[in-house]
């Protein structure tokens, strides 16, 4: 790789990587770096590495570029039921503290962030459907997500060779599968159809979100993914998932991700130490600081109290723009405290109203999210967003036709509302009314091109054009002349 300045380049090279998908390549690894990109650059489009670094590091980055790129650079090894004692414990602990009493009724949502070619997630899916009747009667949830489409395609297709089996029991070989004519196992289509596989970088895209339904989760589990990312990046993370689970949820990491590899220190997670394993569980009570990302903005503070005066307190701001702030970082339980106090002394205020609202539904709170919107409906019929949120959450509780009325109606107020049209191109197709859903996806396409790439868009918990374009992309790919 003689055309690389060695270490400049790969220092450049390594630092933008790490941005976009998390993952670190500290000079330490220069080498393995090298040897991906030279595996990866024939399928880019290049001649040899050093053309490939070149060109990503010089001029702007195109993402199906990185996406295939990522798969070289990622280590997808896995198998089924993982760790066994990870699954020991949720079947011992998590499920029975997700399930006890009062939560019968409730949908059952877990995460299996990282999921590579789906052995996990469908270990989850076994796991579950091995369970008591009662459990099993629930609705439950599991949402696999990965930056390597390719090994999502895969997963899609649950067919596995011996490999992927190395820690399993023959029973659960002979109930789950059926053997192909080349000796393969498939996975029975009942599991598969437990799962729902989807793109998800977990660096750069935007979690919790009704959007991609990584919100208001029970259960995430993320094994083996953080160790290669860079730590500041891996706490980033680690922070966003505290945001997308439910109060008194549980994040299950690898083990050797544990609370001494990363902080014990993400305000609100709680550390659990047992054998083989590293839990954490998100505390229902007040969580006095914000996270340190969001502190982190402000940079040599240490140094500027050292030198300066201190400066007088900065002057409090408005309840509803407080509020927002502590539901952008996270914090629902803070913001929901604001709110509530806003709203005993404004009732009517609707935009208050649309923030509890979506607080509510971040905590899985969907039939009161439900009630508020319907207030802020009341309180401001012409508000577009109480309609699109309340279809949003009708769709959660799997309520499909209030929820088209209620996209229509949003539709109504807020013809070029882009979240109202993917919402009802899924809508539809879900319904399998084709020519619906593609024409809402079309709506969606043209009025994205009004938007810069980085434009982050109103009321998308922070999805910018760029990954709104590749989602309604990837939907449009599905109709034949598109
Ligand atoms: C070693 S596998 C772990 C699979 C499974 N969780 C397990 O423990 O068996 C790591 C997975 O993390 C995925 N990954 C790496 N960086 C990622 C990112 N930025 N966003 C999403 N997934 C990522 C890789 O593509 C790979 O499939």
């Amino acid at each position: 790789m003689s055309s690389i300045k060695r270490a400049a380049d790969l220092e450049e090279f390594s630092a933008f990587i790490a941005e976009r998908t998390g993952l670190y390549f500290p000079r330490e690894k220069f080498q393995d770096l090298e040897l991906a990109v030279s595996r990866a650059a024939p399928e880019l489009g290049f001649t040899d590495a050093a053309a490939c670094i070149n060109s990503l590091v010089t001029s702007p980055p195109d993402k199906e570029l990185l996406e295939t790129l990522a798969a070289y650079l990622t280590i997808g090894e896995t198998y089924f039921f993982r760790n066994k004692a990870d699954f020991d414990a949720i079947r011992n602990i998590v499920l029975p503290a997700l399930t006890g009493d009062g939560k019968r009724e409730q949908t059952l949502r877990i995460w299996s962030a990282g999921c590579a070619t789906g052995e996990e997630p469908y270990s989850l899916a076994m796991l579950l459907d091995s369970c008591s009747p009662a459990l099993r009667s629930r609705a439950v949830s599991i949402l696999a997500t990965d930056i390597n489409s390719k090994a999502l395609r895969e997963a899609g297709r649950g067919i596995y060779g011996d490999w992927s089996f190395r820690e399993v029991p023959e029973q659960i070989k002979a109930t789950y599968f059926t053997k192909t004519r080349d000796k393969k196992l498939h996975l029975l289509p009942r599991i598969r159809g437990m799962v729902d596989f989807s793109y998800l970088n977990l660096a750069e895209d935007s979690y919790p979100s009704l959007l991609t339904a990584t919100n208001a989760m029970d259960l995430i589990l993320c094994r083996n993914v953080l160790m290669y990312f860079r730590a500041d990046l891996a706490e980033a993370v680690l922070r966003k998932f505290r945001a997308a689970l439910k109060d008194g949820g549980w994040l299950i990491l690898g083990p050797a991700e544990g609370p001494l590899t990363f902080s014990d220190k993400i305000p609100g997670l709680e550390p659990a130490r047992l054998p083989g394993l590293t839990i954490y569980r998100k505390a229902a009570g007040p969580r006095p600081q914000p996270p340190a990302l969001y502190a982190a903005a402000a940079p040599s503070r240490t140094t500027a109290a050292r030198t300066r005066p201190p400066a007088p307190p900065a002057p409090k701001k408005r309840p509803l723009e407080e509020a927002g702030g502590l539901y952008r970082a996270g914090l629902y339980t803070e913001a929901g405290k604001e709110l509530e106090a806003l709203l005993a002394a404004e009732p009517q205020n609707a935009a208050g109203l649309v923030l509890l609202a979506r607080v509510r539904a971040n905590l899985g709170r969907l039939a009161e999210a439900g009630k508020l919107c319907a207030e802020a409906i009341e309180a401001d019929k012409l508000d577009p967003l109480a309609h699109y949120l309340l279809g949003t959450i009708f769709l959660e509780e799997g309520r499909d036709s209030e929820a088209g009325m209620s996209f229509r109606k949003a539709l109504y107020l807020a013809p070029d509302h882009i979240l109202t049209h993917l919402a009802l191109g899924n809508l539809f197709l879900r319904g399998g009314k084709a020519a619906w859903a593609r024409r809402h996806f079309k709506s969606a396409a043209a009025l994205l091109k009004r938007h810069e790439q980085q434009d982050v868009l109103p009321d998308s918990e922070g999805m910018t054009a760029g990954r709104l374009e590749e989602i309604v992309r990837s939907a449009l790919t599905r109709f034949t002349d598109d």
